[in-house]
């Protein structure tokens, strides 16, 4: 399921049937291949719409004549010039195919239409192969009737004048004007536009927002690099006008297919562990562990050489593209129509200021900026429907690209965004929120929302939100914004906002609870914070969740981290113990199929031998089911969790020599191979 890789548009991947098909069967074949492109006619031509009927007219007859031949002893013997004509027309019309396809493809009018040239260009090249085609079709044992018709179509073929439309030409010329006009940092004019739009029959926002998602997968997946500068600015084009022109969102909610493979597969699967997001070029480290490119390369530039999820030592030129879960993610998006951030290969970087040189950039950025302009003004000014439409925009442009973000925040969009999420109108501000959440990615972004005091109101939005949605966005918000030590201490200090992320983890759905946590973790990451989150009482709930038996994994594994990271304190330690943390742990580390969260474990039962002493010591001493597992992050944990696992084996055994005389308890057993080493 890796390789499913769909025809690219404009290519024609035709095969020449093979030598020793038998006559019979290739006039079968052609016969289907012909009735498939006649049935074209039912479909809308959006561009070149002459040239593809009159195409099709010349198919129809000479599908009769291939009706004709299936009857008569042609096919039971044929001659070899015969033969070769069908195998030559075989091969044309699987382009033609092709061609008419990408003709009637709905999502790609406005690019189909800048290709007109190449298009007619493949319409005669294709007139050529048939009209030589039909040269050494031998037409002597045919009646009269077919003689006459073939001679027709034959001449047709190498009569026919295949131009660009005036029509279509008509069209382009608009096209390029409104182009022309963005590049020169002037707003499209909107009689051009509309023309353009209306002649493709681009009649709302879905359909609008087809086009752009087409251009989207086209610049990720072109290999022209020429091709980009004028892909770019069209794509800028349609987000200016799905955002000025078309007032009314019309998502068509009915999904693509229904039993797709996709539609089984969890979001959370394709989420990169380090950023969260949906990972647009996974790579793979040498321990198995996946990452998203960007997030794991941050990682290792920042010092750390080490596999953020077990510890170990990697080697940071050692990673691997991971095709095969980015082509199910790429499918994954395409199905839920989720547009993701990256592309894969060769064009690393989506970003349009850094990718497209020269000027049709300028006429891309211009178009986002227009757009961002516009919509700046929506929010503030706009009626309620027309912010609503508004915040939708930016929610969708702050997903793409850096470059919308920065655009964005620089027309002053995070303040109208914060006061929009104090709004009572669930689905302004859960847009608002939404967008929020992805600008604060950007470091800007954290520092305006920070001094315009948008702390208060998402910590608000996070305890109060009108859906269960605003708050899960609130709740990832904090966690972006706890990236930054600086605001870890700002958002500590606000008395609310550990027990309101707790309150989260209690009592919301699966993403809000991720959420929330991670955004406590990023909160300890600050020490000052730790006393506050005990004073809140964190440490009986997570326990609570620990101790219930069906808690996702995922959960599992946070909580631990949580506590594991508290335990380092005396204080933490002690308050863990005195939730009977020690038999819940033992319990996990028995039961879990997590490395992660085994490795936790360890890390969280060495803290409570620290801090808690010869108590804490005997009660793992007496317990040989801690053993196995130990033993087994010796051997296949992180290098961090092997020095843990070892520590923690160490302090048993030291106990044990200790104490094994002077009691009458059961000594733990080593395995002899372990006892050498430590
Ligand atoms: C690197 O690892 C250390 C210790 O695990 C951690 O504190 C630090 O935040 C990491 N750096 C980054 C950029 O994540
Ligand atoms: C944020 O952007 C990512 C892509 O960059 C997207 O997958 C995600 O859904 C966005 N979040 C929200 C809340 O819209
Ligand atoms: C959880 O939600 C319920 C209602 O949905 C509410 O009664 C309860 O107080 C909430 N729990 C917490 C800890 O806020
Ligand atoms: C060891 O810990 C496990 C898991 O908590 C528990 O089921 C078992 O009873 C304990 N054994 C002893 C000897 O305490």
């Amino acid at each position: 399921m890796c390789d499913a890789n769909p025809r690219r548009i404009l290519t024609f991947p035709a095969i020449r049937p093979c030598e020793s098909v038998s006559p019979a069967t290739l006039v079968s074949s052609l016969i289907t291949l012909c009735s498939t492109i006649t049935s074209y006619k039912l479909k809308h031509l959006y561009t070149n719409a002459k040239t593809a009927r009159d195409t099709l007219r010349l198919v129809q007859n000479i599908l009769v004549f291939l009706h004709e031949i299936r009857q008569g002893d042609q096919v039971v013997n044929p001659s070899c010039a015969m033969i070769l004509a069908l195998s030559e027309l075989h091969f044309v019309f699987q382009k033609l195919r092709f061609l008419l396809e990408d003709c009637t493809t709905p999502d790609a009018r406005v690019w189909m239409l800048t290709r007109s040239e190449k298009v007619s260009n493949q319409f005669r090249s294709i007139y050529r192969s048939i009209s030589v085609a039909l040269d050494v079709l031998p037409l002597t044992q045919l009646s009269i009737e077919l003689k006459e018709l073939m001679g027709l179509v034959k001449n047709q073929a190498l009569k026919s004048k295949v131009i660009v439309r005036p029509e279509d030409k008509r069209i382009l010329d608009h096209l390029r004007s409104v182009l022309d006009q963005l590049e020169l940092q002037m707003a499209p004019d909107p009689e051009h536009l509309k023309r353009v739009l209306d002649y493709l029959g681009i009649s709302s926002w879905s359909e609008c927002n087809k086009e752009i998602k087409f251009l989207d997968n086209e610049i990720a997946s072109t290999t022209k690099k020429s091709d980009l500068g004028i892909l770019y600015s069209l794509m800028g084009l349609m987000i200016y006008a799905r955002c000025t022109v078309f007032s009314v969102v019309d998502c068509d909610k009915t999904p693509i297919s229904g039993n797709h493979f996709v539609s089984y597969l969890n979001v959370d699967d394709f989420r990169c562990p380090i950023s969260l997001e949906i990972m647009s070029d996974p790579v793979t480290l040498t321990t198995g562990h996946t990452y998203d490119r960007s997030s794991i390369q941050k990682w290792f530039r920042s010092g750390n050489l080490t596999c953020p999820k077990t510890g170990q030592k990697v080697d940071s030129g050692n990673v691997v593209s991971n095709l095969c879960i980015r082509n199910i993610i790429k499918k994954y998006c395409l199905h839920k129509g989720i547009s993701i951030a990256g592309p894969p290969g060769g064009n690393q970087n989506r970003d349009i200021a850094q990718t497209v040189t020269g000027s049709s950039s300028v006429a891309a950025e211009a178009a986002i900026r227009m757009a961002v302009d516009f919509l700046a003004d929506r929010l503030v000014f706009g009626k309620s429907e027309a912010k609503h439409k508004a915040t939708y925009e930016v929610r969708l442009l702050s997903k793409s690209s850096v470059f919308n973000r920065a655009c964005l925040v620089e027309a002053g969009v995070v303040s109208s965004l914060l006061d929009l999420i104090c709004v009572r109108n669930s689905k302004i501000q859960e847009n608002a929120m939404a967008a929020l959440l992805n600008l604060s990615k950007y470091p800007k972004t954290k520092k305006v929302l920070v001094e315009n005091g948008g702390l208060e109101l998402i910590l608000e939005v996070a305890q109060n939100g009108l859906k269960m949605e605003a708050r899960q966005h609130a709740a990832g918000t904090l966690f972006y914004l706890a990236s930054v030590d600086e605001y870890r201490d700002v958002i500590g200090k606000i008395p609310r906002s550990i027990p309101v992320l707790m309150e989260l983890v209690l009592n919301g759905t699966e993403r809000c609870k991720k959420n929330a946590l991670v955004a406590i973790l990023g909160l300890l990451m600050y020490p000052e914070n730790h006393w506050k989150a005990l004073a809140a009482g964190i440490v009986p709930m997570l326990i609570d969740m620990l101790k219930s038996s069906h808690q996702c994994e995922d959960f599992v594994t946070d909580s631990l981290a949580i506590l594991s990271t508290l335990a380092n304190n005396r204080d933490g330690a002690m308050a863990i113990l005195s939730c009977g943390a020690l038999q819940v742990t033992l319990d996990v580390i028995g039961s879990t199929s997590s490395k992660s969260s085994r490795e936790y474990c360890v890390t969280l039962l060495l803290a409570m031998c620290r801090n808690g002493g010869a108590d804490v010591v005997r009660v793992l001493v007496s317990n040989s089911s801690l053993m196995g597992p130990l033993y087994s992050l010796l051997t296949d944990g992180g290098s961090h969790a092997r020095k843990k696992a070892s520590s923690l084996i160490r302090i048993l055994h030291e106990f044990n020599e200790k104490f094994a005389s002077s009691t009458t308890r059961r000594p733990v057993h080593f395995p002899e191979q372990f006892v050498d080493v430590w």
